[in-house]
């Protein structure tokens, strides 16, 4: 699937977020390099905190289905990844990260790109 296909697939998924507090309703849908579709969606809280990203619950439920760093290719989100999220998407190993740009734009990058010099647990 292109990143553009997977972008509109986030579109469609954004309507079922859960974001009554900020109202930004954002979605995720992560391509398996078994062809399998993951979905995601943001969930927030009244304790404001405790919210997650829709990449992170798309990213949950891809482990909870078994998939691993490396499993991953390719995931598409209706807005520009946090700065946490990027930390994820270094994590699992995806190869093309595709989403809405400030400019309105549709992007693909690598992790890499979209987080230079990144962190790693020391071996
Ligand atoms: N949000 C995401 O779901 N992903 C991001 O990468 C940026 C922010 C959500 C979190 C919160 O529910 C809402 O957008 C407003 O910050």
């Amino acid at each position: 699937m292109t990143g553009q296909e997977l972008y509109e697939r986030a579109v469609a998924v954004s309507e079922r977020a859960y974001a009554p507090y900020s109202r930004y309703n954002v979605g995720a849908v992560v391509q398996a390099r078994d062809g399998t579709l993951i979905e995601g969606v943001n969930v927030e809280n009244a304790a404001y905190p405790l919210g997650v990203c829709a990449e992170r619950t798309a990213l949950s439920s891809a482990i909870v289905r078994g998939y691993r760093p490396g499993d991953l290719e390719a995931i598409g989100i209706t807005a520009s990844p946090c700065g946490g999220c990027r930390q994820w998407l270094h994590e699992f190993k995806l190869e093309r990260v595709t989403f809405l740009n400030a400019a309105g734009e549709i992007v693909t990058y690598s992790p890499r790109e979209l987080l230079p010099d990144t962190w790693d647990l020391p071996e």
